[in-house]
């Protein structure tokens, strides 16, 4: 999705690795799913007596008409809030937080679930940013394969702050880690610590699209063990599901559908998210639903959830598959939480 997103004359984001992370197989893939949605939501569109769901259905095809769908949403929305957290100007959409936070400005960044996420080549962090990725072994050398073969830098200048000549995606930060471990074991974060993680230093966690995927008693040991090792000024943006969008989805019958992203998902947030993040060591700041999120852009959000369009492979990345689009598509009900994004500041 980001792949495609970023070709787009009006792209809502720029992700130029997406398409050689995502790889051939998984671009083919999804351009074939998304012209066989495309056809179906014109044929849904001619059927439909209800003029705001045509158009939800027709977004993607025109781009003046285009809505923001949740992967991009997410990934603006985290994108703004890394930069906002790391000291950059805030977006206006989070001015607020920006506030609250006060003087905080984390220079040390963990994503937690990390997969084919290419942030550290294309944002432009401020001086002094140590990343630490974190994910499974094979998910992280396939990565780390991908991106030395596309000419991908994983160091500054030995020794200086300055890029290395001649990269093709030169390093946009001052150190870049990968740290592979097993977030459903607890004491993962030692194996963070013994790759330099500093735990007097604030820190930025990125929890985007993985604790869902996790099974519901390892999902507050990893909020707890993250906050215990987490300087004061800390801060986490997650993005994470509500029982409801949980319980839609179930309805819908994605968990019938084995091959479906939906059937992997084994979390969703039991109670309000600053009760749940409450008692693992976090502070909710903001919590604002997809759709909420996407009116703070004043961007439409497109609410026609498929699951036809979600489909992992192996190493976890979002694919479409055409298997899946004869099904019937799923359009989730305006649930009042359908997806969430969180912003919390560590309590202590
Ligand atoms: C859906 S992907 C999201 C990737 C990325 N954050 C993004 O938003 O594009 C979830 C990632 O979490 C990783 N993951 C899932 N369970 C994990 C675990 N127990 N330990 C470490 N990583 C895990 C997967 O390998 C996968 O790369």
């Amino acid at each position: 999705m980001r792949a495609e997103e970023t070709i787009l004359p009006d792209a809502y984001i720029q992700d130029p690795l997406a398409a050689i992370l995502a790889g051939d197989r998984v671009m083919k893939q999804y351009r074939a799913f998304k012209r066989l949605r495309l056809a179906s939501s014109t044929n849904e569109l001619k059927d439909s007596n209800n003029q705001q769901d045509s158009q939800a259905a027709l977004v993607e095809g025109d781009s003046k008409l285009r809505g923001i769908n949740n992967v991009i949403l997410r990934t603006l929305y985290f994108d703004d809030g890394i930069m906002m957290v790391l000291g950059k100007r805030p977006s206006s959409v989070f001015t607020a937080i920006r506030a609250s936070l006060g003087s905080t400005n984390c220079k040390q960044v963990v994503l937690l679930g990390s997969g084919m996420d290419s942030r550290p080549w294309r944002l432009h962090f401020p001086p002094g940013v140590t990343w630490f990725e974190v994910d499974r072994q094979d998910v992280l050398k396939a990565k780390m394969d991908l991106l030395r073969k596309a000419g991908a830098a994983f160091t500054l200048n030995p020794g200086s702050t300055t890029q290395l000549k001649g990269t093709r995606f030169p390093l946009q930060c001052q150190e870049w880690k990968g740290v592979s471990l097993d977030l459903q074991v607890q004491g993962w974060s030692a194996h963070l610590l013994q790759n330099g993680f500093d735990p007097e230093v604030p820190t930025l966690w990125v929890l985007e699209g993985l604790l869902y995927y996790l099974e519901p008693d390892a999902v507050p040991e990893i909020l707890k063990e993250s906050a215990r090792i987490s300087a004061q000024g800390s801060v986490m943006l997650a993005s994470i599901f509500s029982r409801e969008f949980l319980e839609v989805m179930k309805k819908k019958g994605a968990y019938q559908n084995r091959n479906s992203i939906a059937s992997e998902w084994k979390w969703a947030c039991p109670v309000e998210p600053s009760e749940y993040f409450g008692g693992c060591g976090w502070n909710v700041l903001s919590s604002p639903s997809w759709t909420e999120a996407a009116e703070m852009y004043g961007l439409k959000a497109i609410i026609r959830a498929s699951t036809k369009s979600m489909q992992s492979s192996e190493s976890q990345q979002t694919v479409a598959s055409t298997e899946h689009a004869a099904e019937e598509p799923v359009t989730v009900e305006k649930p009042k939480r359908n997806v969430m994004y969180i912003t919390a500041v560590v309590h202590i």
